[in-house]
This record gives structure tokens, C-alpha cells and sequence, in this order.
């Protein structure tokens, strides 16, 4: 099956998104109604547990989840579907497990602790898209996309790189290629992203939208009051 319509979200960071970001993520589901949704990682930030200190000013782990919980409840009634790449936040559960030699038979799959019904998590995903032509869709491979496309030999997209929003395009005697990053949906203001606060760059917030093929990006734009303008550009 190949897709007209396909909305790519990331690093949303729940419960650390930007407190927009589901209108944000309303507003474009209403005006593209898309046939594919793809989340390609980040979608819980797992602050509380990270490998990184934990901030005491923030959620405790079982706190973090309950109130990420309430945000995936929205996410999920607003896309019933999606497919979730797997990524190095949302997957910390696993890895803390790993390092304290839990085998996996004892965790609960993603699914399951989520509460969702209709979300299916996979490592990485290629699609055959509906002009034909194959992407490849990863949480963050290289910080330069153009590689990773070039080295698939395919179109590609990843999140990861919080401060990049870009599509570079390429070609060979057969095809044209794009490669895109599609930045985040994070409050970047928030605690727990104090490592970010002496950045001179600044987070980049939007999703992607891939119609016929065709690669476009969605940023969300931001007022000086940190509010979303409210309207698609
Ligand atoms: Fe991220």
C-alpha cells in the first residue's frame, strides 16, 4: 500500500512538548488529513530515568508517565494510527532494564504501559511512497540527512537534530531524492532541557508532510510570548 498524505512528527518529548503542540498537531491533521501518520521518536522525554542526573525540581519516573500518559490519551484520539519509531528516549525503559540485566521477558511492551491500542513500534521504516519512489524513516542517524539518503540509495527523513528543519534535495541519472529533517515540538524553555539553555541556536519547532511524494515542511511558529501564532504558514 503507498500513501498520498503522510505526516511526520518528532521529538515531541511528552510530557516536555511544547504546550501548543497538539493544536498545532490539530490544526494540520484538519487542514491535510493525512492516510499515514509516523512518529519518528522522542515521543516521551523519560527525564526521571535518563542516563543523564535527574533534576529533583521535576517528576519522579512514575509521575513522568502518568501525566505523559494523559498527553499520549490526547495524541491518540487525535491519530488513532501511528507508527513510532523507536528512539533513544522513548526506548530508555528498555535500555535502564538492559543495564541492570532485567530480561525483556519481565517488561511490558510499549503498547501495554501506554495504554494505546493502535500504535505499532518498529525499529526503522521504509516506505514505498505513492509516486513510487521508497523513504526511509529513522530517529536520527547522522546529524547530515543528505548522507543517510545518499547511503540508503532512497529518500530519507529523521528527527533527532532538535535546531534542524531542512530538506536538501539530490540526484543520479535515474531519480531525484530528498533527504529531511523535520526539527521537534519540545518546550525548549523547560528544565528539563537546561542543557540546552546556553545554546546560541534555538530548538525548531514543526513536522513534516509528505503529499504525492513531495517533501514540505510545518513549522510552528512562535509569538515573543512563546505561544504558538495559531495559524499554519
Ligand atoms: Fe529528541
Amino acid at each position: 500500500m503507498s500513501y498520498k498524505k503522510i505526516l511526520v512528527i518528532s521529538d515531541l518529548h511528552i510530557p516536555y512538548h511544547h504546550k501548543d503542540s497538539l493544536k498545532f498537531l490539530t490544526e494540520i491533521n484538519k487542514e491535510y488529513k493525512p492516510d499515514f501518520v509516523i512518529n519518528i521518536g522522542d515521543c516521551l522525554d523519560f527525564h526521571a530515568i535518563s542516563m543523564h542526573d535527574h533534576n529533583p525540581d521535576l517528576f519522579s519516573a512514575g509521575h513522568e508517565l502518568k501525566e505523559a500518559k494523559k498527553y499520549i490519551k490526547e495524541l491518540e484520539n487525535l491519530f488513532p494510527k501511528v507508527i513510532e519509531v523507536d528512539s533513544n528516549h522513548s526506548s530508555l525503559v528498555y535500555r535502564r532494564a538492559l543495564k541492570y540485566g532485567m530480561s525483556r521477558e519481565f517488561l511490558k511492551d510499549y503498547g501495554e504501559f501506554l495504554g494505546t491500542k493502535k500504535w505499532k513500534w518498529v525499529d526503522d521504516l521504509t516506505l514505498i511512497l505513492s509516486n513510487k519512489q521508497k523513504c526511509f524513516f529513522t530517529h536520527g542517524r547522522s546529524s547530515d540527512i543528505l548522507k543517510v539518503s545518499q547511503t540508503m540509495g532512497m529518500s530519507a527523513v529523521q528527527g533527532h537534530y532538535h535546531t534542524k528543519f531542512l530538506i536538501s534535495w539530490w540526484a543520479n541519472p535515474d531519480n531525484l531524492f530528498f533527504a529531511m529533517n523535520v526539527g521537534c515540538l519540545i518546550d525548549q524553555k523547560n528544565m528539563a532541557f537546561s542543557y540546552a539553555k546556553n545554546f546560541r541556536t534555538r530548538f525548531i519547532l514543526g513536522c513534516g508532510i509528505i503529499l504525492d511524494g513531495i517533501p514540505r515542511l510545518l513549522p510552528m511558529v512562535l509569538d515573543s510570548k512563546n505561544n504558538w501564532i495559531g495559524k499554519i504558514v
